[in-house]
C-alpha cells in the first residue's frame, strides 16, 4: 500500500465539468477546498463545513455529494460537476436556473450552487417527482433567507420540461 505523509502533495487527475484539470492536493485536503483553493471553481461554496448546510453540493461520478465530506484524493480520476455547469457559454441560464430566478428562489444566494446540483442530480434520476418529494430533497440544505416555499415552486415549475437538469436546454434556446 503507498504511503503518503501528510505533508506531501499529490497529484490529481479529474474531469470538472467536462474538462480535463490537474492539481495537487495535501492528503487532508476537503475536495471542496481543492475545488475551490486549487481549481478555482468558487461556485461551490462552502458553509458548515460538517455535511449539514449542503451548499458545497457538487454531482461526483453522478451523484450528488458534499465536497466538504470528501477528501479531495478521493477524487482522483473523477468525474465532477459543479454550478459552473449548468449555464452556458454565454451565460444563459438552463431551465432550472431560469426557474429559480423567476420564482425568486434565491435571495442572497449563498445556498443556490448547492441546491442547484442537488436537483440537477435529483431531476435527471426522477424527472417527475411529487411535491413531497421535493420537499425532502431540499430537506437536506439549509437556506436562510427564503423559506423555502419558492425554491419548491422552482423546481416544481421544470418538473417534466425536457433537459430541464440538463445543460443542453438554455435558457430562450428553439425560442
Ligand atoms: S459546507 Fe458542506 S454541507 Fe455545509
Ligand atoms: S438564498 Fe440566502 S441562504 Fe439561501
Amino acid at each position: 500500500m503507498r504511503t503518503i505523509s501528510r505533508d506531501q502533495r499529490v497529484h490529481l487527475r479529474l474531469t470538472l465539468n467536462g474538462k480535463s484539470v490537474s492539481g495537487a492536493a495535501e492528503p487532508r485536503m476537503l475536495l471542496s477546498d481543492f475545488l475551490r483553493n486549487v481549481l478555482g471553481a468558487t461556485g461551490t461554496h462552502v458553509g458548515c463545513e460538517h455535511g449539514v448546510c449542503g451548499c458545497c453540493t457538487v454531482i461526483l461520478d453522478g451523484i450528488a455529494t458534499r465536497s466538504c465530506l470528501a477528501l479531495a484524493v478521493q477524487a482522483d480520476q473523477s468525474s465532477i460537476e459543479t454550478v459552473e455547469s449548468l449555464a452556458g457559454p454565454d451565460g444563459a441560464l438552463n431551465p432550472l436556473q431560469a426557474a429559480f430566478r423567476e420564482h425568486h428562489a434565491l435571495q442572497c444566494g449563498f445556498c443556490t450552487a448547492g441546491i442547484l446540483m442537488s436537483f440537477t442530480d435529483f431531476l435527471r434520476r426522477e424527472p417527475s417527482p411529487t411535491r413531497e418529494q421535493v420537499t425532502e430533497v431540499l430537506g437536506g440544505h439549509l437556506c436562510r433567507c427564503t423559506g423555502y416555499t419558492d425554491i419548491v415552486e422552482a423546481v416544481m415549475a421544470v418538473v417534466n420540461v425536457p433537459a430541464a437538469a440538463s445543460t443542453n436546454l438554455r435558457e430562450g434556446e428553439g425560442s
